[in-house]
């Protein structure tokens, strides 16, 4: 750490109340965010974790319509759920809200009431869908239609699912309403802007600022919206679910924050109900608004720029003009990359998850939390896999860890009557091989860095090298010729243990309480530990004291799994895939069922010609699309095509290609496309465009 802080906020993003928690949320951010703080809180510092449940949007009240039940029910049900599982997996919060909360609501229209009074919204009147049957304004969620990119049926407003391009429902075709199926008409509505654009020098060198310390993929993605010039964004929408706008004039009526601008806010909010409840109203500014605070937002890659630019500007907006009350921005934003689950995408749309609490009904929160450590996507995806599940958890955590600490409390009871034999002197402790100062620097370094796998690999480096010293050393066997020497191996093995207990805490904290009871030492490991009282650095020294009784008995720290118990799970995974598998060849099986035949006549109104591509060049925004000057003939033609994953745009100037010449004129990201160009999908899934050959047909027709 180049700057040296007071304290620490640690914020998780905070999951929409939507759906179960599942492993690849856990995997990205909250476990993680719970080994950095349970590293630092035993550390000494002063550091509070805040997260909590996203109780707004648009996916909440579609479960709500499609269940017939209202999105308050939504949100309670699983708030409450996602609140047991975390609690079970040892995610160790110090205040988990929810944006439902009045707190939650009045700090959102504080901020929101702030940025209009000093005029830096911009208003602006948009055409969008209005369902009539249902009278309301559709947001993007509620519209569907066909995809203008890939023709796929079902396209929503926001995204198209079968290709990934990002859409707006202007651009579907054939659009048609979730409510009520109709088709939607386009109607004026007004709407707040958050004008991003005003802000770009501040978050560039903001960006910039950190372009050292914060990871690559952070910066990159913050870097491409910035090169692009940062747009307006809104900030509200026509829905009744959600903050309403603190406004008292017709304009404001049935629109609510967009979820976006409140959730995070709701990190503030709920670090004000935090200090509320600590009994300090107040005692949440020194986390907030002191320069000598460190705030670090854990996130997935999926909500970078809301964290790097959005929640930035929003902040700025509020700080501008003020001398007091100035919020800090965030000092890193580490984002994970996704960890897959036996080798797919986890997917709660497409019901390819893993749940939490499903998975804590089978097995123990500490072998997922130190199987995922070690599966970290720290810097690339990743993969969590029943059999690395269980490899690691026989081989590591019940072959070494959980053998280790067994053996050497059992001796000690059998043999030396459960008290630690003799003492160990510092300098027979430094002689064992491990250089503890050297060990514990890098294991601290990798947890301030971010890099948990690393912390974990080293930390059970030291399980490794305890396990050994134990079977090397054979106390069973010298015991017989040399009980001195026996003795002097048990009280190092315990020392071991003690050690072990503190260096294991941040990854499998359950674990480490049973050691510390096994031990026959007071109180859990969290316990010893508070701002401005470390206990990280004692794992260095031996902590076992000549006569310390321990508690008698021992446990299995660890079960093994068995085959027999993972083949529930491995049927289930066979029949998720079986499943995916299912609608991946359903959907093949579309692509080959032949459209409706059509007649000649209608065919030939069909103009297709020869075009040569003159320039080409990526379209903002759109990083599927190639927009493409065309010479058809004499004419000159602007053409918008979905192959930018498939050609640079310096490989398509010069090829001669197929144009639909009569297409109607689309709009598509603000840019005029006058037809179509033909591809062909290879069978790697590649896009090959048509190219007829020869330089004097350009212009004819394809027949
Ligand atoms: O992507 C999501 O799941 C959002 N609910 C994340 C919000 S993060 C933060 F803004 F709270
Ligand atoms: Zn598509």
């Amino acid at each position: 750490m180049s700057k040296s802080f007071k304290r620490t906020l640690v914020t998780t993003a905070l999951p929409y109340a939507n759906g179960p928690v599942h492993l690849g949320h856990l995997a990205g951010v909250y476990l993680p965010a719970d080994i950095y703080v349970r590293y630092q809180r035993l550390c000494g510092h002063d550091v509070v974790h805040i997260g909590g449940s996203d109780e707004h949007g648009v996916p909440i009240t579609i479960t709500a319509d499609k269940e017939g039940i209202t999105p308050q029910d939504v949100v309670d049900r699983y708030h409450a759920m996602n609140v047991e599982a975390f609690t079970r997996c040892g995610i160790s919060f110090d205040y988990y809200g929810r944006t439902s909360s009045p707190r939650h609501h009045e700090t959102a229209r504080e901020f929101f009431l702030d940025i209009e009074k000093k005029g830096i919204f911009v208003r602006k009147a948009e055409k969008l869908f209005f369902d009539a049957k249902a009278g309301r304004f559709l947001s993007d969620r509620y519209v569907t239609g066909t995809c203008p990119i890939c023709g796929s049926p079902d396209a929503n407003g926001d995204q198209c699912e079968q290709c990934g391009t990002h859409l707006s429902p202007l651009e579907l075709i054939d659009p048609k309403s979730k409510l009520s199926d109709a088709t939607p008409e386009l109607r004026e509505t007004l709407h707040w802007y958050f004008p991003l654009g005003r802000f770009q020098k501040q978050l560039e060198a903001y960006v910039e600022g950190h372009g050292e310390s914060w990871r690559q993929n952070v910066v990159n993605y913050s870097r491409t919206w910035l090169n692009q010039g940062l747009a307006d964004r809104a900030i509200t929408r026509d829905l009744s679910w959600g903050i309403s706008l603190p406004l008292d004039e017709e304009d404001a009526k049935g629109k609510v924050l967009y979820v976006w601008f409140d959730a995070v806010l709701g990190y503030i909010s709920f670090t004000k109900e935090w200090a509320e409840l600590q009994g300090d109203a107040e005692r949440w500014k020194r986390y907030w608004q002191d320069p000598d605070s460190r705030i670090v937002n854990f996130i997935g890659k999926d909500n970078v720029v809301f964290h790097t630019l959005m929640f930035p500007a929003i902040l700025m907006a509020w700080n501008e003009g003020r001398s007091e009350g100035c919020y800090e921005l965030a000092d890193n934003v580490p984002a994970s990359e996704f960890m897959n689950f036996e080798g797919r995408k986890f997917s709660k749309s497409r019901n390819y998850a893993i749940y939490l609490g499903e998975f804590l009904d089978r097995f123990p929160a500490d072998t997922l939390r130190y199987s995922i450590a070690m599966n970290y996507p720290e810097n690339k995806d990743t993969d969590f896999s029943w059999t690395d599940f269980q490899n690691r958890t026989n081989g590591e955590l019940a072959d070494t860890l959980g053998n280790f600490i067994k053996r050497s409390v059992d001796f000690t009871n059998t043999r030396f009557g459960g008290e630690v034999p003799c003492g160990t002197t510092p300098e027979e402790w430094n002689s064992l091989g491990i250089d503890w100062q050297e060990s514990l620097r890098k294991i601290g370094e990798a947890y301030d860095g971010f890099h948990f796998r690393e912390a974990a690999t080293l930390t059970m480096d030291v399980a490794r090298f305890a396990n050994r010293f134990l079977t090397e050393a054979e106390p069973w066997k010298v015991i017989k010729v040399d009980p001195e020497a026996a003795a002097r191996t048990m009280a190092v093995s315990l020392n071991l243990c003690h050690a072990l207990s503190l260096l294991f805490y941040p990854i499998i904290p359950g674990t480490c309480d049973r050691i510390r009871d096994m031990l026959g030492l007071e109180g859990s490991v969290g316990s010893l530990a508070a701002p401005g009282r470390p206990v990280w650095d004692g794992a260095a020294l031996p902590g076992m004291k000549q006569g310390h009784r321990l508690k008698g008995s021992s446990e299995i720290l660890f079960t093994k799994i068995e085959q027999k118990d993972l083949e529930p799970e491995l049927e289930k995974i066979a029949r998720l895939l079986a499943e995916a598998e299912r609608r991946e060849s359903g959907a093949q099986q579309q692509k080959m069922a032949f459209k409706p035949v059509i007649s000649f006549d209608d065919f030939q109104k069909v103009d297709l010609r020869v075009a040569r591509v003159l320039e080409c060049e990526p379209v903002k925004k759109a990083s599927k699309l190639l927009k493409m000057k065309l010479q058809v003939g004499s004419e000159e033609r602007q053409v918008l095509s979905g192959i930018a994953g498939h050609y640079k745009p310096e490989e398509m100037v010069g090829r001669n290609v197929v144009l639909v010449a009569n297409l109607a004129e689309r709009t598509i990201r603000g840019e005029l496309s006058q037809g179509m160009i033909l591809a062909v999908e290879g069978n790697d899934g590649r896009l090959y465009v048509v190219e007829p050959q020869g330089d004097e047909i350009i212009g004819n027709s394809v027949q």
